[in-house]
């Protein structure tokens, strides 16, 4: 059966998630853009009212809500701000390959933590010289008795600079290309250096740094899954986050279209309500046709995830079109502003440089469209389980 109508639940994790939105998230959204200020006080409110971790299954702890009811959560985030939503919602990154692939030891261990307070984990995979090319990267952990040890730098690390943990993927067989990598779950210590933080152009609320491992030690009971299995581990934590990375840009999709509206009903040109004239329907048209796609292609992704299937093709379907369509709405939201939407007093100029990151991190959009073209093309069977909690 295809139904997207939302449970009374489902209605009211909404209605939480956009009252903090508006309440917590608005109003400081533009001046943390400014500033690039980490938004340690949204994330302990957050945290404290459940709105981080959500997808941390019950029985370590925490609420357990479905990949559908993240998404909800996400997009309502998003619209307040992406950039906070990015601080609020990149632990999911890092406990997904736990959840996947930890021992029943660690995933308690781990969960216990996030679940207690509002720590932050961040996901280490890529490297300068390592991005879309995922094999390409030079990271080694090499096994000493019952430690590995890891060196070795990761850069473009989402929330990095607050981590207490990091899920680290390295070289475990340099020969091997991508059968030659394995993940590990590291907790910070001195031999970890925290470089870099990032002047970036959109989403200025999240952090983003250069993490250094020299010498790094990790007990090998951190190893996630098996040794040298660790490239289908990250391709399978993607599978599971590009859903709710479809919502966040949906979010700041909605908030475009939302602005151009209300300001196009305002402006008066030619004697009439700018929203009075053809050519401004036609964008206002065509962004709600794509916040509403972009909603129901990320619903459809996050939905296949709750029912155990595997949704490679849908979840990259989903973040190319609503990755694409966050820049293609918030672009069109500054021309319905015009000279204003230019200018940073009004509110869409930001929204156009948030919405360019979509099309970058957790894979670009040229990568999407790899993996649909590979999946269309050649579509492989892929034996692993498909939900975190398998
Ligand atoms: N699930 C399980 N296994 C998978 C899989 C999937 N979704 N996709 C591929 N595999 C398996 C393949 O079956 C293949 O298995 P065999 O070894 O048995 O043959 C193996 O993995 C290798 O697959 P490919 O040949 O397709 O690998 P590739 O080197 O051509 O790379 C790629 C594929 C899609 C380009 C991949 O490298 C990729 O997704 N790159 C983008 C990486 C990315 O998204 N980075 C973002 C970092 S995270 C981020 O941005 C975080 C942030 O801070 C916000």
């Amino acid at each position: 059966m295809v139904d997207f109508t939302l449970t009374d639940e489902q209605k009211s994790l909404r209605e939480l998630a956009h009252d903090f939105a508006e309440r917590e998230i608005r109003p400081v959204a533009w001046e943390l853009d400014r500033t690039a200020g980490w938004p340690q006080a949204i994330l302990d409110k957050a945290h404290a009212i459940g709105l981080m971790n959500t997808h941390m299954p019950e029985e370590y702890g925490g609420s357990g809500l479905s990949y559908l009811d993240g998404c909800i959560i996400s997009e309502e985030l998003a619209w307040g701000c992406s950039g906070v939503q990015t601080s609020l919602g990149a632990n999911s990154l890092a406990s997904v390959p736990v959840i996947l692939a930890g021992s029943e030891e660690v995933k308690r261990e781990f969960a216990e933590e996030l679940v207690a307070e509002p720590k932050i984990a961040s996901f280490c995979l890529t490297e300068p010289g390592a991005g879309s090319d995922v094999s390409g990267m030079r990271t080694r952990a090499v096994r000493k008795g019952d430690k590995y040890v890891i060196n070795g730098s990761k850069c473009f690390i989402t929330n990095g600079s607050y981590a207490d943990w990091f899920i680290v993927y390295a070289k475990t067989d340099p020969e091997a290309g991508h059968r030659g990598i394995s993940a590990f779950l590291v907790r910070k210590d001195d031999t970890i250096v925290v470089d870099k933080k990032e002047d970036k152009m959109g989403q200025r609320a999240s952090n983003t740094a250069t993490i250094t491992f020299a010498e790094t030690e990790v007990d090998a009971r951190y190893l996630l899954g098996e040794e040298n299995k660790g490239f289908k581990l990250a391709m399978r934590v993607l599978d599971h986050t590009r859903p709710g990375i479809s919502a966040v840009a949906t979010g700041i999709s909605r908030a475009a279209f939302e602005f151009a509206s209300t300001y196009a009903k305002e402006r008066v040109q030619f004697g009439v309500p700018i929203a009075m004239h053809q050519a401004i329907q036609f964008l206002i048209a065509d962004m709600a046709t794509k916040v509403h796609l972009s909603r129901l292609a990320t619903w459809n992704s996050a939905v296949l995830l709750d029912q155990g299937r595997r949704n490679t093709l849908e979840s990259s379907h989903a973040k190319r079109f609503a990755a694409d369509s966050a820049m293609e709405v918030a672009t069109d939201a500054v021309q319905v502003y015009g000279g204003y939407g230019f200018i940073k007093d009004y509110p869409v100029e930001k929204l156009m440089r948030d919405a360019k990151i979509m099309q970058l991190y957790e894979g670009t959009s040229q990568i999407q469209r790899l993996v649909i073209a590979r999946e269309t093309l050649l579509p492989r069977r892929i034996e692993e389980p498909a939900t975190a909690t398998a």
